[in-house]
């Protein structure tokens, strides 16, 4: 390995600086800052209407920040024209909170979307390739002919899941992945991010509040407390921490 090489393994992937975004009158972020690291996972914390969402929305593109910057390798997304946006935006993939999978579609369907979307030219058989081994990683091939309606929450987590690794992102954002899931289900879908990360060598960042989620996968943690970063650490050191504020997390 190059010293270049060695250089950059240690540059983030992703840099957040400044970030403002406010809604009227309303400052949702503020001064936010963060970097994610390769193989790293980054769990954002933070009470019930802080601007997790938000964040991760304006990581994505779908929420414009009002100032700061987003980079990705080192380029500046804010900055980014459509065209170079929307090129940018094929190295994230999304779980949203509501695991957002299409109703109408079957389960097959669903996952063909987001290949026919960004224009793969996929034969028949590609596409019949990747949907099944997506399907494969989260433990659902089985119910490739299902509909929506006829899955349980944790299935179309995982069928959410699935749509969301097939383009194998290098960073995958994950809002709330366990929220309104049993404990036992929630462990499950904790595993399958922990396995999707080792097969596909992704980085992620992972909105949670789930105490199990963030003891087993968080490399670093990020409290978001008046739309700016407000500690940073991992698990242990966060634990420790003598701020009432942070403390109230960690009971
Ligand atoms: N598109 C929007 N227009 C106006 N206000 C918005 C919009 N999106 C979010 N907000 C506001 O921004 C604030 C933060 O919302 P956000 O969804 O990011 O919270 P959150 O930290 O994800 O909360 P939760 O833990 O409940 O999911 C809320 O007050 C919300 O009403
Ligand atoms: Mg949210």
């Amino acid at each position: 390995m190059t010293q270049l090489q060695k250089i950059n393994e240690k540059e983030p992937i992703l840099s957040i600086r400044s970030l403002c975004k406010r809604f009227g009158s309303k400052i949702i972020l503020s001064d936010f800052q963060a970097d994610l690291y390769r193989k790293e996972n980054l769990v954002v914390m933070g009470k019930s209407g802080a601007g997790k969402s938000v964040l991760i929305k304006c990581i994505v593109g779908l929420i414009q920040p009002d100032s700061g910057s987003i980079r990705i390798h080192g380029e500046d997304m804010t900055q980014m024209s459509l065209r170079e946006l929307q090129v940018a935006r094929r190295r994230f993939g999304f779980l949203f909170q509501s695991g957002a999978i299409y109703d109408s579609l079957s389960v097959r369907e669903n996952l063909e979307f987001p290949l026919r979307r960004v224009g793969l030219k996929l034969t028949a058989g590609e596409i019949l390739q990747k949907v099944e081994e997506a399907l494969d990683d989260v433990g659902l091939l089985a119910s490739i002919d299902l509909m929506p309606s006829e899955l349980s929450g944790g299935m179309r987590k995982r069928v959410g899941l699935a749509r969301t690794i097939i383009l194998q992102p290098e960073i995958i954002l994950y809002d709330e992945p366990t929220t309104g899931l049993d404990a036992v289900t929630g462990r499950e879908i904790i595993s399958l991010i922990n396995r999707i990360k080792e097969k596909y060598h992704a980085s992620s960042i992972i909105i949670t509040h789930d105490n199990e989620c963030i003891r087993t996968n968080s490399d670093r943690i990020v409290l978001l407390h008046q739309g700016a970063s407000y500690v940073q650490g991992d698990y242990p050191s966060l634990l420790a921490h003598t701020d009432p504020f942070v403390k109230q997390f960690f009971l």
